[in-house]
C-alpha cells in the first residue's frame, strides 16, 4: 500500500495537485479540507453558536460524511446530500479556521480518514497530514507559495464566480487562515519530517504534478 501527503497553506495548488496525482495513480484521493468545510457547514446551517465548542462537537460526531466518485469528480455527501458546491461559500471559509481548531472536531475527522485509507492506496492532502493524520507516509510533500501569488489565484477564482473582492482583502483573508492554521493548539500546520518542499509560485500545476510523481515512482517497490 502506498500512502502520499501533501500539505501546505490555503491556496498553495494541493487540491488540484492531489487530484491530478491521484487520478494518474489510479488510487482514493481524501480531501481533509473538505471534510473540515462540510462539518462547518452543518455547524452553520444548524445555526449553531461557531463558539460554542461543546453542542458543535456533538453536531461533527453525529454527521456523516463520505466521499463519492461523480462522473469522474469527487463529491462530498454530508448526511447523503451533495454539498460539494455550497462548502465552497465565503461564509464558510470564513469560519472554517476557527471550527477545524478544536480538539473534538479534529479527533472525529482524523479517525474518519484513517478508516477511509485502510486497504487502499491514497493521495491525502490537508494541513496535518504528514505530521499527524499518516506520519510514516510513504511520501511527504510539503507545498508552499507567496501570499502575493495565492491571492492573485483566488482572485481569479472568485472573478470567475462574479465574487467582488479586492486583491488587498484577499491577501488580508490568506494572512487570517494562515495565522489561525499555523498558530492553533492542535495540530498546528507545520512542515512534516521528512517532507520534500515544493515551492509553487513559480512553476505550472503540470510541473508540480510530475514533481510528486518522480518522487513516488523513486520508490523502490512500486
Ligand atoms: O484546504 P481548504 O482551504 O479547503 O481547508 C479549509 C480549512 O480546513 C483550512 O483553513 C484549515 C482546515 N483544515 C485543517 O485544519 N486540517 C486539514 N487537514 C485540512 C484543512
Amino acid at each position: 500500500m502506498i500512502t502520499v501527503s501533501i500539505d501546505g497553506p490555503a491556496g498553495s495548488g494541493k487540491s488540484t495537485t492531489a487530484r491530478l496525482v491521484a487520478q494518474k495513480l489510479k488510487c482514493l484521493y481524501i480531501d481533509t479540507g473538505a471534510m473540515y468545510r462540510a462539518v462547518t457547514f452543518r455547524v452553520l446551517s444548524l445555526g449553531v453558536n461557531p463558539h460554542d465548542e461543546k453542542t458543535l462537537v456533538e453536531v461533527v460526531r453525529n454527521s456523516d460524511i463520505k466521499f463519492v466518485n461523480k462522473k469522474g469528480e469527487l463529491a462530498i455527501l454530508l448526511n447523503k446530500k451533495d454539498v460539494t458546491k455550497e462548502i465552497r461559500s465565503v461564509r464558510v471559509t470564513q469560519h472554517v479556521s476557527l471550527i477545524s481548531s478544536y480538539r473534538g472536531v479534529r479527533e472525529h475527522l482524523v479517525a474518519l480518514q484513517r478508516e477511509m485509507a485502510e486497504n487502499s492506496n491514497i493521495v491525502c492532502e490537508g494541513r496535518d497530514i504528514g505530521t499527524v493524520v499518516f506520519p510514516n507516509a510513504d511520501i511527504k510533500v510539503y507545498l508552499d507559495c507567496s501570499i502575493e501569488e495565492r491571492a492573485k489565484r483566488r482572485l481569479l477564482d472568485l472573478q470567475r464566480a462574479h465574487v467582488r473582492k479586492t486583491l488587498e482583502e484577499l491577501k488580508e483573508d490568506i494572512r487570517k487562515r494562515d495565522t489561525m492554521d499555523s498558530e492553533r493548539e492542535f495540530s498546528p500546520l507545520r512542515i512534516p519530517d521528512g517532507a520534500e518542499i515544493i515551492d509553487t509560485a513559480n512553476i505550472t500545476i503540470q510541473e508540480q504534478v510530475e514533481r510528486v510523481l518522480d518522487l513516488i515512482y523513486s520508490l523502490e517497490d512500486i
